[in-house]
């Protein structure tokens, strides 16, 4: 007697959807987010502020005083489910050595479960290895991949890397 499997539905996608999630105060890192969305066609979620910073030093003194106070920076975009997408682009800064606390705080009030996240932070030059580690503890249920730094130490080339994610996203709807 044959046991009788039915075929199992597979609902399957035949393209890549993807999100572009970034915060950029002085334009460094929109710069990057800029020629992702040109290339991918993203949906697009660029993360803004209750109250801006401003400039270089006038940020870094407003920070500090966050920190030690503890004081939420209030985003004004809410936090979402992403779990329907396949790609989740992600851009900050490097603040205080890692990812601005606020949007550590979004991430992990966000649901990225199942997503592959594809980073890309900037930076004048440390915090590379930090902010890396900072996203693989908020994420632990996504797939952190094709990391991307620069810095005005390390000047990595966005369009090579681009042309590798075109390659290596092969499917991305675009
Ligand atoms: C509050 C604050 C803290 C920063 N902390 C660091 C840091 O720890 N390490 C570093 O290399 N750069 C640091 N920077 C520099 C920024 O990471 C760098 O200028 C970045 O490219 C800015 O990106 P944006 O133009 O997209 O905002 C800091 C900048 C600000 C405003």
């Amino acid at each position: 007697m044959t046991n009788f499997l039915p075929n199992k539905l597979i609902v399957k996608r035949d393209y890549m959807k993807s999100a572009l999630i970034y915060f950029s105060n002085t334009g460094n890192t929109k710069e990057i987010a800029d020629q992702i969305e040109k290339t991918f066609d993203p949906d697009v979620i660029e993360l803004t502020l209750e109250k801006p910073y401003g400039g270089f030093i006038s940020s870094v003194g407003r920070y500090i005083g966050e920190h030690i106070s503890k004081k939420k920076t209030q985003i004004k975009q809410n936090p979402q489910d992403f779990s329907d997408y396949d790609v989740v682009f992600l851009g900050s800064p490097v603040w205080a050595g890692t990812l601005p606390n606020f949007l550590q705080d979004y991430l992990k009030e966000s649901n990225l479960t199942g997503t592959t996240v594809v980073p890309f932070i900037t930076a004048s030059g440390t915090g590379k290895e930090a902010t890396l580690k900072t996203i693989e503890d908020i994420l632990p249920d996504s797939e952190i991949k094709n990391y991307f730094f620069k810095s005005m130490r390390e000047k990595n080339d966005v369009d090579a890397w681009l042309n590798y994610l075109k390659k290596d996203f092969n499917g991305i709807d675009s």
